[in-house]
């Protein structure tokens, strides 16, 4: 099958530039100016006039099927994929868990069985670490040899997923050793639970009160003593969801001192604030951690971005309904389950908010939803490019068009929108995965099972020397 696009702006994240694109099979087979005139000749046409082609969007951090706080996040592999699909991401990066006292093959071959043969878009894995000891030790060099390189730890969820100094400094001198890349849910658990006890104890059970709890200084601190102890160990270290000013600054100090730390942020510290979680229990539906922030955060988010203190943006997708599984916790914030649907509208919103709000060029926004992601997680050049021999993820972009999110028409499996009513400028058009067409005009054309496993490079891209 040979698939020709013409006519676009093809953008990425080194530039911009007016090219037709032949897909041949899988992958790209040609760039170039007016191919159709030299002689190209396809079985399909897609005329691109107006719009921009986009290396297809990676989200390196979501949750399908979760556990947590006694039930699991809604999204399978089959409508997360399809859901992120509909919104320009046609690669995920999810992340297996390891449950306390099981191995960690158990959790990674659980999570491929989720997985095969119902994505539709592809997917690979990091590793949830819940224990970590001798021969947890020892099965992540076999992970890093499978294509699943990265390992997140938590100083956060105590007795859940919490790991102590010891042992994220025992996984880091691993990684040293054999590669991988430490990924850390950077949040000081202990002192978290304190002021969470201290709050319900004084009768402010309302979700409202998780945002209060969660200090920003207990991101901050937790975020500079992982990157401390990645600094001791000689290795890179990545903080998912940085949400708060005080843990930029400690990732900005570190970059400056040469240090090799990452960090991601997420939409919803850039578009939402701990404001969002007033109104009684409708807060629950933006119970997260680390929790939404004051609104003052977001512009010191913004230029982290600007900056590339902050190297990429993910969603953090961990989608549960308002209905059944948020009301959980009624009556005590700290049984909410945590997590946000948004794999869907990350691409729009930083379209809308990034590009056409002025605060980063189109090639900045490319980078920070698709190279970048790339780069970091062993995908690239084949992910995250537009170029002769990449895998024909790509997007067809309407940077024109106009749409409101909203629960009655996304395509995740939960019954709310975080970003309900909120008018966006900028959608996918057409969406192409590995040279197949899966989301035409609104509709979806793909295939459960097209996804497949993508087995990465180790971070080399993160390491000095
Ligand atoms: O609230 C969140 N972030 N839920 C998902 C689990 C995690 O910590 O990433
Ligand atoms: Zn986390
Ligand atoms: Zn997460």
């Amino acid at each position: 099958m040979r698939t020709l696009i013409t006519n676009g702006r093809i953008v990425t994240a080194e530039g911009s530039y007016e090219a037709d694109v032949l897909v041949e099979g899988e992958t790209i087979a040609q760039i170039g100016r007016a191919l159709a005139d030299s002689g190209v000749n396809a079985d399909e046409t897609i005329d691109a006039r107006g719009r921009y082609v986009i290396p297809g969007a990676i989200d390196v951090h979501t949750h399908m099927e979760l556990p947590f706080g006694g039930t699991f996040a809604k999204d399978t592999f089959e409508s997360g994929t399809r859901a992120a699909a509909f919104g320009g991401t046609t690669t995920i990066v999810d992340f297996a868990v390891q449950s306390r006292g099981k191995s960690l093959r158990e959790g990674l071959d659980a999570w491929h069985a989720k997985a095969e043969g119902n994505a539709v878009a592809d997917y690979g894995f990091h590793m949830i670490m819940s224990d970590v000891n001798d021969n947890t030790l020892k099965e992540m060099d076999q992970l890093v040899a499978e294509g699943v390189p990265d390992f997140k730890l938590f100083t956060a969820y105590p007795g859940v997923f919490y790991s102590d100094d010891g042992a994220i400094f025992r996984a880091m001198q691993r990684t040293r050793d054999n590669g991988g890349l430490i990924m850390m849910h950077a949040e000081n658990g202990l002192a978290i639970d304190v002021v969470a006890a201290d709050e319900v104890a004084a009768g402010h059970t309302d979700p409202y009160y998780h945002g209060v709890a969660r200090y920003p200084i207990f991101e901050g601190e937790a975020t500079n003593r992982v990157i401390r102890l990645a600094e001791a160990a000689g290795v890179p270290v990545y903080i998912v969801h940085l949400s708060a000013r005080d843990a930029l600054d400690e990732v900005r100090a570190a970059r400056d001192r040469g240090a090799m730390a990452f960090a991601e942020t997420c939409p919803q510290y850039l578009f939402l604030s701990l404001d969002d979680m007033k109104h009684g229990f409708e807060g629950a539906k933006f119970v997260c951690s680390p929790p939404l922030r004051p609104a003052d955060h977001q512009a010191d988010l913004w230029r982290g971005l600007v900056k590339d203190d902050l190297q990429l943006v993910a969603t953090d997708h961990c989608p549960f309904d308002f209905e059944g599984q948020k009301d959980l916790g009624r009556g005590d914030f700290r049984k909410v389950p945590n997590g946000l649907p948004g794999v869907e509208d990350r691409v729009d919103l930083l379209h809308d908010g990034g590009v056409i709000g002025g605060r980063i060029s189109r090639e900045r926004w490319v980078e920070i939803i698709a190279t970048a992601p790339a780069r970091l997680f062993g995908m690239y050049p084949r992910k995250g490019a537009v170029a002769v021999g990449s895998d024909a993820d790509l997007v067809i972009y309407d940077p024109n068009r106009k749409r409101t999110i909203s629960a009655r028409t996304h395509h995740m499996d939960v019954d709310y929108s975080c970003y309900e009513g909120r008018q966006v400028q900028g959608a996918a058009e057409a969406v192409l995965s590995r040279g197949s067409v899966i989301v035409r005009n609104g509709a979806f054309t793909g295939r459960k099972g097209h996804g497949q496993f993508i087995k990465r490079g180790t971070a080399d891209f993160a390491r000095l020397g």
